[in-house]
């Protein structure tokens, strides 16, 4: 693992605590528990994982949207949630801009998308930045002859989500916070969105917090990994470590479920298994414990502590 990088953004022992059902069925739900991550300049890191494993809930932390029951977040070295003046929130929101799943939702349909990016300009006090419109599109591959004066419904969802991408790009971000930014993008044009991830990393210095359900675009594009598991990191290293010679068993099922002949082949194809998701969320000690083929007395009543194992994080009493 990096550690002698730049540390751009960390999260220590991030909790998210929801009350969900109502009356008698009322409950806690631990969507996010003691997750300790950092993303470095010039790099990409991944959170991935199921549906409803907390991968969202951990953005909205990261992003200052949703105050955290416990734990805090450091963006260089400063506690977020010490940004308390206006200037100072925005300061930040300026180095750290996000792109969301859905660009048809991220541009009003009424709105000529141009103006979003001269609006972006304007909020932010780039105006003294005379190209910065033209040259955030350019950085996307697209030409301002091709976006001005046209609604979102002109675009596809492809072209919409590299505009979303300029339109972050305008404030000269150090972090871009993507959530699952290809998932309503047609499988085709996938490679090039991410790839733009990489373009940017090596071009402009931007570093990427990508997180996704999908281990292939994952497994191509970072340069390190976490895999979530109902709430927790349950295994973090360099991406090769981790996708490759994978040491959490739940790490393993996964790896088996994409086939190396058929990297396209996704996880939730196999093993989404959305009945469990509250059962496994409820469970006092390791939540994967129900499922996992090695599962010893002592895994079922305590949580498996962050363990050191071959140049990554392994949250299982196996390698105790
Ligand atoms: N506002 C909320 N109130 C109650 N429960 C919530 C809330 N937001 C999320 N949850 C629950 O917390 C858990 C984690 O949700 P989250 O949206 O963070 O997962 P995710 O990994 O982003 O999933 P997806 O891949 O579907 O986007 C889920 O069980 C979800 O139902
Ligand atoms: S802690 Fe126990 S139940 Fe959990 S993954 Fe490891 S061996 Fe399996
Ligand atoms: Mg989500």
């Amino acid at each position: 693992m990096s550690n002698t990088r730049e540390e751009l953004i960390r999260t220590e022992k991030l909790q998210k605590i929801f009350v969900v059902g109502g009356g008698f069925a009322r409950s806690k739900l631990v969507a996010v528990d003691d997750v300790n991550f950092h993303v470095n300049k010039d790099e990409i890191f991944t959170l991935a994982g199921e549906s409803g494993c907390g991968k969202s809930t951990v953005s909205k932390m990261l992003l200052g949207f949703l105050e955290p029951n416990e734990g805090k977040v450091y963006y260089k070295g400063e506690d977020i949630s010490n940004l308390k003046k206006w200037k100072d929130k925005k300061g930040f929101m300026k180095e750290v801009q996000s792109i969301f799943q859905n660009p048809f939702e991220t541009f009003n349909p009424l709105r000529k998308v141009d103006s979003y990016l001269y609006d972006t300009q304007k909020h932010y006090g780039m105006n003294h930045k005379g190209r910065v419109v033209e040259e955030s599109l350019e950085a996307v591959g697209l030409d301002i002859s091709e976006v001005k004066g046209r609604y979102p419904n002109e675009f596809s969802g492809g072209q919409l989500q590299r505009i979303s991408i300029a339109r972050a790009l305008i404030t000269r971000p150090s972090l871009l916070v993507a959530d699952e930014p290809v998932s309503m993008v047609d499988a085709s044009l996938r490679m090039s969105i991410v790839n733009l991830f990489k373009e940017l990393r090596d071009k402009r210095h931007v570093s990427v917090l990508y997180i996704t359900h999908d281990l292939a675009t994952a497994y191509y594009v970072s340069d390190r990994i976490g895999i979530m598991f109902r709430g927790n990191i349950i295994e973090m290293g360099d991406v090769e470590d981790v996708l490759m010679n994978p040491k959490h068993p739940y790490t393993q099922m996964l790896k088996e479920s994409i086939p190396e002949a058929d990297p396209k082949k996704k996880w939730t194809e196999r093993i989404s298994i959305k009945e469990l998701e509250t059962e496994e969320y409820m469970r006092k000690g390791c939540k994967f414990a129900g499922r996992c083929p090695y599962v010893m007395e002592k895994c079922k009543d305590n949580m498996p502590e962050e363990i050191s194992v071959e140049n990554r994080m392994v949250r299982c009493w196996l390698y105790e």
